[in-house]
C-alpha cells in the first residue's frame, strides 16, 4: 500500500505514480482510487493483464469491464462512433460518475468486453485515477476492487481486506466521495438507456438529453439484464440482509422477532433512528435522511461494518427511489437478494 496525496500539483510526475504506472506497463494490476469506490486497474489491451483482474476478484469471465480513459483522443481509438446524445453526457458529466456503453472498435482486448459488440467507457474524476492513466498512456479496464460479490470498496483498508496478497499494489488516496459506482447507460443504439443507477442521477441526465429510460430488469427479477454484471448477487454482506418498508413500529417488530428467535439482530439505520432498536446486537449509522447523498457515501462501509461483528441477520431501512435514492435501493436489494418485508 502506497500513500498519495491527491491534492498536490502534477501528480502524473509523482514518483509512487510513475512506478504505479510502470507495473501497470509491466501487465500487472493495480488498486486505485476513484471518485465512486476504488478500481482494479490493468492494461485494457492486454488479454495477461485482463487475466490477472479476473482472477484476483474471482470475477466471472463473462462480466465485462469499464474501461477508464483521461482524454478524448483516448476515445477516438477505441469507439466506432460517438451518437450526439453521448457527446452530450460527455461534456456535461466526464470527467465524472457516468459510463457510457457504446460499440467498439475491436482495439481493446477482448476479454475486457466479454466478447461483445460493445465497451463500457468512463473518465474519473479523481486526479490520483487521471495521473495513473496520463502517466501509463494507457487506457485502464478497472471494475471494483473487491472480492466479487462482496460490497465495494470506498478505502484502501477495504482493498487491503479483499485483495491482500492477490495483488502487487494499492494506491490509498483517502476514502472516495460518491461511494457507490458509476451511473451505466447504453447510448449504443440511439436511445439512453440506463443499465446500472449511480453516481449520476436520472434527472440530471434528462435535464441533458431529454427521454431517458431504464432498463426494466433493474425492478424485475424475471427479466435478463442487458448489463451482464447486474445478474450476479452483489454488495453483500456475509449475514443475510433484509429490507424493512415500514415505520418505526413495524422495524421493531421484526428486532424483537429475530432476538426472541436467539439470533443476533445488525440494525443499518440513519441518524434520524439512532438508538431507537435498543435490543439490536449492532448499530451502524449510515448517513442522514434529508441528504441521501450521505447514506450512499457510507453505504459500503455500513454493510462490511456488520461482518466483523458477525451477527446473524441485518434489518436495513429503506429510502426514496428518486435521484441517488435509485442506486442506493438497486444496491440495497442486491445485497438482499430481493428480500424486503412490507408493512
Ligand atoms: O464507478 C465505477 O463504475 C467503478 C469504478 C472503479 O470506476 N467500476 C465498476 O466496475 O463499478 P464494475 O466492473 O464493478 O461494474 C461494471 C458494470 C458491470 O455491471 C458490467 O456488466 C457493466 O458495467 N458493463 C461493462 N461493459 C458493458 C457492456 N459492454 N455492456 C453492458 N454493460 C457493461
Ligand atoms: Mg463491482
Amino acid at each position: 500500500v502506497i500513500s498519495v496525496e491527491k491534492d498536490v500539483e502534477n501528480l502524473s510526475k509523482n514518483d509512487e505514480i510513475e512506478h504505479a504506472a510502470k507495473r501497470i506497463i509491466a501487465g500487472e494490476v493495480v488498486a486505485f482510487p476513484t471518485e465512486t469506490v476504488y478500481g482494479l486497474g490493468g492494461n485494457a489491451l492486454s488479454d495477461k493483464a485482463i487475466e490477472r483482474i479476473y482472477e484476483a476478484k474471482g470475477r466471472p469471465s463473462d462480466n465485462p469491464l469499464i474501461v477508464h480513459i483521461a482524454n478524448m483522443e483516448q476515445l477516438s481509438k477505441y469507439v466506432e462512433k460517438i451518437p450526439s446524445p453521448a457527446q452530450k453526457l460527455m461534456e456535461a458529466f466526464w470527467p465524472g460518475p457516468l459510463t457510457i456503453v457504446l460499440e467498439h472498435s475491436g482495439n481493446l482486448s477482448p476479454r475486457v468486453t466479454a466478447n461483445l459488440s460493445t465497451v463500457a467507457v468512463r473518465m474519473p474524476d479523481h486526479p490520483i485515477a487521471l495521473a495513473l492513466i496520463k502517466a501509463s498512456d494507457i487506457p485502464l479496464a478497472a471494475p471494483s476492487a473487491n472480492t466479487s460479490g462482496k460490497p465495494s470498496p470506498t478505502t484502501a483498508d477495504h482493498v487491503y481486506h479483499d485483495l491482500n496478497g492477490r495483488i502487487p499494489l494499492i494506491i490509498d488516496g483517502g476514502p472516495t466521495g460518491v461511494g457507490v459506482e458509476s451511473t451505466v447507460v447504453d447510448c449504443s443504439t440511439g436511445e439512453v438507456i440506463i443499465l446500472r443507477p449511480g453516481g449520476v442521477t436520472k434527472e440530471q441526465l434528462e435535464e441533458v438529453v431529454g427521454q431517458v429510460s431504464e432498463d426494466p430488469a433493474l425492478y424485475e427479477k424475471d427479466l435478463t439484464p442487458k448489463s451482464p454484471g447486474m445478474k450476479y448477487t452483489h454488495y453483500a454482506p456475509s449475514a443475510p440482509l433484509v429490507l424493512v418498508d415500514g415505520g418505526v413500529d413495524f422495524f421493531h417488530r421484526q428486532v424483537e422477532e429475530g432476538v426472541a428467535a436467539g439470533k443476533k439482530v445488525g440494525v443499518m439505520v440513519t441518524e434520524d433512528n439512532r438508538g431507537l432498536f435498543l435490543e439490536a446486537h449492532q448499530e451502524v449509522v449510515c448517513g442522514k435522511r434529508t441528504d441521501l447523498s450521505t447514506v450512499a457515501q457510507r453505504l459500503y462501509e455500513s454493510l462490511r461494518a456488520f461482518d466483523k461483528n458477525n451477527v446473524d441477520i441485518i434489518y436495513s431501512e429503506v429510502f426514496p427511489e428518486t435521484a441517488i435514492g435509485s442506486a442506493i435501493m438497486n444496491r440495497l436489494r442486491k445485497a438482499a437478494g430481493g428480500q424486503v418485508i412490507k408493512e
